[in-house]
């Protein structure tokens, strides 16, 4: 019984010191030490034993089950041991390693483009006023001297919502909006940004597209305060070197009106395909505030004038950057975005 006794605990041992998994360690405890294992089963035949013998025997045994637990306990301890520096080896942290970039945001080309354009408006001291860019039909059309069945109503057909009410197509209601809150305070210099709406789409046109609106009202305003004005503007945006040009056009707001040119930021107005040779691109509509829209928003026509002028911010950006499709600036390519 002796030998049976040295035999299970050598058994015992090389067992539990190949074990390679904690789980298992529960297993070998009732294979040796649990009441059907292998020392009880020992402890019950000592039985057969003389007196002498038993109490030598019992004794061993109880050693040897001490001993298997001690291991037991030994090896669960390396186990854990060896778990958690695995652990601490697999979330190990190199600060020295460069770290992973977010994704950083940055501003949109229309929006860089308006800001500058407000930054240079701000320095010549005009104030920035804002409009809704769901409008009704009085402030879009009808107070800008635009009547119902205006044929200048074609050239900005818009999105409806109800008779009266319609997404702006232009931003020179904001004009009124501002006009008759004021009046008849002068002077007033003002310029409103934002999106604006029309029923068209191409190359050069988009549904949704941005305008900033600007004018004056004082005593004495000219057109030579206008063209001064566009000027100054035109070449702190494009360039020293720049020449404008204003053509006689027609807003049923303005009176006269003008569209005004840039001589050709690509050629320097010698004549190119981008300015169909005539070496000037059209980049805004401008004029002589009407003295029925100085007179529907509170002002003495007679008193004040005023000048008013409208530009197309997709168009700038593309004359700006040199961009042919003005779809690219909605298409949220990244390609395209990234290079500002
Ligand atoms: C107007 O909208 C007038 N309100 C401008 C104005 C203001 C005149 C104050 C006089 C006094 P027009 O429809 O031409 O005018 O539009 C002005 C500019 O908006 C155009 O020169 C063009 O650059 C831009 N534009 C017009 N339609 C679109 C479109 N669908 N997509 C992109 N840009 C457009
Ligand atoms: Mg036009």
């Amino acid at each position: 019984m002796k030998e049976k006794l040295k035999e299970i605990k050598e058994q015992a041992e090389k067992e539990i010191k190949s074990l390679e998994d904690s789980e298992k360690l529960k297993e070998i405890q009732v294979k040796y030490l649990g009441k059907k294992g292998e020392i009880t089963g020992v402890l019950r035949s000592m039985g057969k034993l003389s007196p002498e013998e038993r109490p030598v025997i019992g004794k061993l045994a109880n050693q040897v089950k001490e001993e298997i637990s001690q291991l037991i306990e030994e090896r669960k301890a390396f186990l854990k041991e060896r778990e958690r520096e695995g652990e601490l080896n697999r979330e190990r942290i190199d600060v020295t390693l460069p770290g992973t970039r977010p994704p950083v945001s940055r501003a949109h080309p229309l929006t860089l483009v308006m800001e500058e354009i407000e930054e240079i408006f701000l320095g010549m001291g005009f104030t920035i006023a804002d409009g809704p860019e769901i409008e009704t039909d009085y402030y879009n059309f009808e107070a800008l001297n635009i009547p119902r069945e205006h044929p200048a109503r074609d050239m900005q057909d818009s999105f409806y919502i109800t008779e009266e009410i319609l997404l702006r197509t232009h931003t020179s209601p904001v004009q009124i909006r501002t006009m008759e809150k004021v009046a008849p305070e002068v002077p007033l210099r003002i310029i409103a940004p934002g999106k604006v709406f029309r029923r068209d789409d191409d190359a050069t046109h988009s549904p949704m597209f941005h305008q900033v609106e600007g004018f004056a009202v004082d005593q004495d305003i000219s057109m030579g305060d206008l063209k001064g004005t566009l000027l100054l503007f035109a070449r702190q945006i494009f360039g020293e070197s720049l020449e404008i040009r204003l053509r006689p056009s027609f807003f049923p707001f303005t009176e006269p009106s003008a569209e005004v040119d840039i001589s050709c930021v690509i050629c320097g107005g010698g004549g190119c395909r981008v300015c169909g040779q005539s070496g000037w691109l059209e980049v805004l509509g401008a004029g002589m505030i009407h003295p029925r829209v100085l007179e529907v928003s509170g002002y003495d026509p007679n008193k004040v004038t005023g000048y008013a002028f409208g530009m197309g911010v997709e168009r700038i950006a593309m004359l700006k950057y040199n961009i042919d499709d003005l779809r690219l600036f909605f298409t949220n390519d990244l390609r395209m975005l990234k290079q500002f």
